[in-house]
């Protein structure tokens, strides 16, 4: 369809004027952003939305004099529009707990952890969590997420009701486990594998909402309960599917004495059929050759967790074996073994975890990791973390004056490179002016959607 006809059809648009931003492929270390064909940048760019998706993208001139005298179009010159960040690892439970210092991943989990999970068996602490949870999504600018529940029911259905509401995007699965963890969040592998089918049955696909199976890591489950996720994998390959491996040492070790004779930690997923397109693998630290060779000859994703990672003491993502195997990875927060809801603060720790093992991980790449790469990963290319016409109209508007110390950065910035650079380091939810899920402003940081006239430029020029 040309603009031309699309911009006919009944449904009203709205376009947005402002610096464009997007990514249609992985961007090469060797070129600038500038003659990079997979960044797609426009200094002064016109992003026309309808019915929730982009109908276009472009120049501001080329495509102003296709607009109707009728459209309205906000001038939101100055500020750079990119696609919404895509989130691939975390926990919505977690919210409460995020900042919560333990000396070690399996310390914290039962310190902090399984306690405050253990409240989601009440409906109305899951859905106040679930407002807050994506409350504080929107404002970091995150217009989609792989969300880990609890493992009760009630918990998911919280959580897709809220996402529901306001019209996301979100993948989100109950956990299951059946053993060592307290009484109150154990389920059976027989109960996990039936409430996880029923859910998946009654979400997946209903509007914008998407099932993860999500068995947590395989410490908390019996070899009866990987077998009956297996086979629900097998059942419904278009569900996705979510888990942890290879995080800490300490969780190394305990899990080879829990599956004695496997090859690796990763070996006992890949046994029981959980290595698969639309899988997410949190962390994947202490992997080797052989498991990345598995990863990618499996289309399985690693969701590097680096505030994680950092905080909790893990160890450090290895990401020049991860090019080198050719498996996918992407970046995500692990709230609230994550210590920030920004994928901002996660770029600048991702960059630093690069720089510990001499890899350097450019700006480019870290937004495209955060957006079309997060999409492509998750077998959503074409749907979200574009500004692509004919993709769902989730974007967010980056201020580069948020702060007075990233307007000075900013001003002095000789490339898109530094301008982006400036932005993963420096920035945060002061840095998000305003997020849009399928066309429509869910949050705006000086809450000025409430009075839209006063960036509506009234003549189209
Ligand atoms: N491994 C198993 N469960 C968890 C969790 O909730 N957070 C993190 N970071 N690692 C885990
Ligand atoms: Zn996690």
């Amino acid at each position: 369809m040309t603009i031309a006809s699309s911009l006919k059809q009944d449904a009203p648009h709205v376009a947005y004027r402002a610096g464009l931003l997007y990514f249609t492929g992985r961007p090469s270390t060797a070129l600038s952003a500038e003659e990079d064909p997979n960044v797609i940048y426009h200094a002064d760019g016109l992003l026309i939305v309808a019915d929730g998706k982009i109908v276009a993208s472009g120049d501001y001139r080329s495509l102003v004099s296709s607009l109707s005298s009728e459209t309205v179009v906000h001038d939101w010159r100055g500020k750079l529009i990119m696609p919404g960040f895509i989130d691939t690892h975390i926990h919505y439970p977690q919210s409460d707990i995020i900042a919560s210092p333990a000396p070690d991943l399996l310390p914290w989990l039962n310190t902090y952890t399984f306690p405050t999970e253990g409240k989601f068996s009440d409906p109305e602490h899951a859905a106040e969590v679930s407002e807050f949870f994506i409350d504080e999504l929107l404002s970091n600018g995150t217009t989609s997420a792989m969300v880990y529940c609890t493992s009760h029911k009630n918990s998911v259905n919280a959580f897709f009701t809220e996402s529901s509401k306001r019209n996301l995007r979100m993948i989100a699965g109950k956990v299951m486990m059946d053993r060592n963890c307290p009484d109150f969040l154990k389920d059976t592998a027989i109960d996990g594998a039936k409430d996880s089918e029923e859910l998946l049955q009654q979400w997946h696909g209903k509007g914008r909402q998407l099932y993860a199976l999500t068995p947590r890591f395989a410490p908390t489950s019996t070899p009866e309960q990987l077998g009956a996720c297996g086979e629900l994998a097998k059942a419904y390959p278009e569900v996705y599917l979510q888990t942890h491996v290879a995080e800490s040492k300490a969780e190394l070790k305990w899990v080879s004495e829990l599956f004695p004779g496997y090859r690796s930690y990763l070996d006992i997923y890949d046994q029981y059929g959980l290595l698969r397109p639309r899988s997410m693998y949190g962390h994947c630290i202490w992997l080797d050759e052989t498991d990345r060779g598995r990863m990618r000859d499996t289309q399985s994703v690693a969701a590097h967790c680096p505030t994680s990672n950092l905080f909790l003491g893990s160890g450090l993502f290895d990401f020049a074996a991860a090019d080198e195997s050719q498996m996918l990875y992407t970046v995500a927060t692990d709230v609230g073994g994550g210590s920030s809801f920004s994928m901002l603060r996660t770029m600048d720790e991702a960059h630093k975890i690069g720089r510990l093992n001499a890899y350097h991980l450019d700006a480019k790449n870290m937004f495209y990791l955060s957006t079309a790469g997060a999409a492509k990963a998750l077998d959503l290319e074409g749907t979200i973390g574009s500004l692509a016409a004919g993709t769902e109209a989730d974007f967010i508007v980056l201020d580069p004056n948020a702060t007075p110390l990233l307007a000075r950065r900013t001003a002095s910035a000789n490339s898109l490179e530094e301008l982006l650079f400036a932005f993963a380091l420096l920035g945060d939810d002061r840095s998000i002016q305003a997020t849009y899920g399928a066309g429509v402003c869910l949050h705006d940081r000086d809450d000025t959607r409430k009075a839209p006239e006063s960036d509506i430029v009234l003549t189209i020029q």
